[in-house]
């Protein structure tokens, strides 16, 4: 089994972006389900967690998520941070920007985004992003920040119902980059990110900076590989071909219709055909 994670690599750089709880366990049902349990249990602060393995790892839309030990990265941020809720859809562009600018840094190599949650590489499918909150009314209390990223899978090592989807930073010839290495970047990068969208607000409740904003929705454009393809969406239970235009500042994904109609899209999936 290829080394497990040891817990004072994470320290210095991690407590100084705000994530001074580190909670690295061999098993765990899922890295979101232990965050959302501090969350219960009065978390104040900013926490980590990381699992080599997940009993049940999940994904968007009910999906599983592959889980073996030794191979992949399964990691949560937990933030008690206050927000709106209306402001909440930028939890994911943050996420996506920071993985991406994680990866890359450590790596060398891009990886892009595909909306609303898909970390891309090769074409195929690296990893994935799962936000869960808890909430009071039109508030967020705390977020969890469910980070999935195929490190050491090879290609036979995947489940076959997403071969030829998925791939890992080992099938597109990056190795020898430790998970936690790249959990230390990625969570720096989202501190990074967070400071400079969310400030401090009346009421303990972060409010968003416009000018944060609209370089954080500039970075996601730039990493995003669906605008200007042509797309399947489904979304609400419908399926349609349209053209991706982009993101807007709430997160949402602006397509065209055939016809020439525009709109939003906040929730869905879309494949992309050309
Ligand atoms: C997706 O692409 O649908 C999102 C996948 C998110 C997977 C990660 S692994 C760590 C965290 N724990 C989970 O159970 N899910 C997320």
């Amino acid at each position: 089994m290829k080394k497990r994670y040891d817990e004072s690599y994470f320290l210095g750089e991690l407590a100084q972006a705000g994530f001074s709880k580190v909670t690295i366990v061999e098993s765990t049902t899922s890295t979101n389900d232990l965050g959302l349990s501090m969350i219960d249990d009065g978390l104040s602060v900013g926490a980590m967690v990381i699992a080599d393995s997940q009993s049940s790892g999940r994904g968007r839309l009910g999906r599983k998520w592959y889980s073996p030990p030794g191979a992949n990265l399964y990691m949560s941020l937990v933030l008690p941070h206050k927000v709106e809720m209306s402001d909440a859809s930028l939890f994911m562009v943050i996420a996506g920007v920071a993985v991406c600018d994680g990866v890359n840094r450590i790596s060398g190599h891009e990886v892009n985004l595909k909306w609303p949650n898909d970390i891309v590489m090769g074409g195929r499918k690296l990893g994935g992003i799962l936000i869960e909150t808890r909430t009071e009314r039109n508030i967020v209390l705390a977020e969890v920040i469910g980070i999935g990223l195929n490190v050491n899978y090879k290609e036979e090592d995947l489940p076959p119902e997403i071969r030829g989807i998925a791939t890992s930073l080992f099938m597109e010839g990056v190795s020898g980059v430790e998970r936690g290495a790249i959990a230390v970047e990625i969570a720096s990068s989202f501190a990074k990110q967070y400071s400079e969208v969310f400030e401090h607000g009346a009421g303990g409740i972060d409010v968003v900076n416009e000018t944060g904003r609209e370089r954080l929705i500039d970075k996601w454009r730039e990493y995003d590989i669906t605008i200007g393809k042509l797309i399947t969406v489904s979304s609400a239970g419908t399926e349609f071909n349209a053209r991706a235009i982009g993101l807007d500042i709430k997160g949402r994904l602006e397509v065209e219709r055939e016809d020439g109609s525009r709109e939003f899209i906040h929730s869905g999936d879309v494949t992309i055909i050309i």
